[in-house]
């Protein structure tokens, strides 16, 4: 064991797995995709919590028809604490809610945040997954919650301006020192084959601009009912009943694990990598 090992202390030591879905466009499903990997993740036995981190239009809980009374935001400002905002979808299933138009949101300060950080890493510690349904492109905080991630999914449809800025989120992932890995997962796919293809290119393009391997976790299909239940808050119900859907959302889910599912070795504290990041831009 070196050095650097033997000196973190025992709070430091976690065996959860922190996974940012995150895309370079929006609207392309990282939270449909968030919440399916959350499900089919949970449906294993393994306890997942999902992070509602859009900072501006956060919906998951309103998706899902579940009422929440504290978000992420109540937490920031001390109105509640961690475990009093996260709510249980279901077996094995939590969810922290995110925050909803509450403008001051979109630009929190590393000085609002202390408590928050602190309390997380002693949240997150409970989970073997943490899922963080994260906002679009790479401004508000996102890229930061990218890169304290261990590993980031990002998500993209079959249209060529998605696939550019899939490349793009991964080319600025590459360019901060990422340093976890990187995996993607093509969402909407209309003719399952000829669409692969299209995520085979992402890889390319990866590898070849950026020596950077990407794995592709694999393609879900466009459902054209899943529009409709999340207008009805009813996704959560929904996916449960559709097997062939999930049937999909369940293989990438698959290769996830199979992925460095190293739980109990050490990694550096996702919040505590977080802080360090927005100091560094926020000034503190
Ligand atoms: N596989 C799919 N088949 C059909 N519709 C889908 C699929 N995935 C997502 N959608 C629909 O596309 C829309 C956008 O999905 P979602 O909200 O998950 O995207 P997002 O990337 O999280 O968006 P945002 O960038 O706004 O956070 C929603 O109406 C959702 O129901
Ligand atoms: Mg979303």
């Amino acid at each position: 064991m070196n050095n650097d090992k033997m000196n973190i202390s025992s709070n430091e030591m976690k065996k959860t797995r922190v996974i940012a879905v995150s895309s370079g466009k929006g609207g392309v499903g990282k939270t449909l995709v968030a919440l399916g990997l959350g499900m089919a993740l949970s449906s294993a036995k393994k306890d997942v919590l999902l992070v509602d981190a859009d900072l501006g239009t956060a919906n998951l809980n309103v998706a899902l028809g579940i009422p929440v009374e504290y978000n992420l935001w109540d937490v920031v400002k001390g109105r509640i604490n961690v475990d009093g905002a996260i709510v249980n979808i279901e077996e094995h299933l939590d969810l922290l809610p995110g925050v909803s138009g509450i403008y001051e949101a979109t630009f929190w300060r590393m000085r609002d945040t202390e408590k928050l950080w602190r309390e997380l890493d002693l949240s997150l510690a409970k989970y073997n997954y943490v899922i963080i349904d994260t906002g679009s492109g790479i401004g508000n905080g996102v890229i930061q919650f990218d890169m304290a991630a261990d590993e980031v999914v990002v998500v993209f449809t079959p249209e060529a301006t998605s696939i550019t800025d899939a490349y793009a989120l991964v080319k600025t992932l590459h360019k901060e020192g990422y340093d976890g890995n990187i995996y993607a997962i093509e969402n909407m796919v209309k003719r399952q084959q000829s669409d692969f293809v299209l995520a085979l290119s992402l890889k390319t393009m990866a590898q070849r601009f950026l020596s950077r391997d990407i794995e592709i976790l694999g393609t879900i299909p466009y459902d054209a009912e899943i529009s409709k239940k999340v207008r009805y808050q009813e996704l959560g119900k929904y996916l449960h009943e559709a097997d062939d859907f999930m049937f999909y959302v369940r293989s990438v889910a698959k290769n996830l694990l199979k992925n460095g599912d190293d739980i109990g070795s050490y990694r550096p504290s996702f919040w505590t990598k977080l802080r360090t990041r927005l100091s560094n831009i926020l000034g503190g």
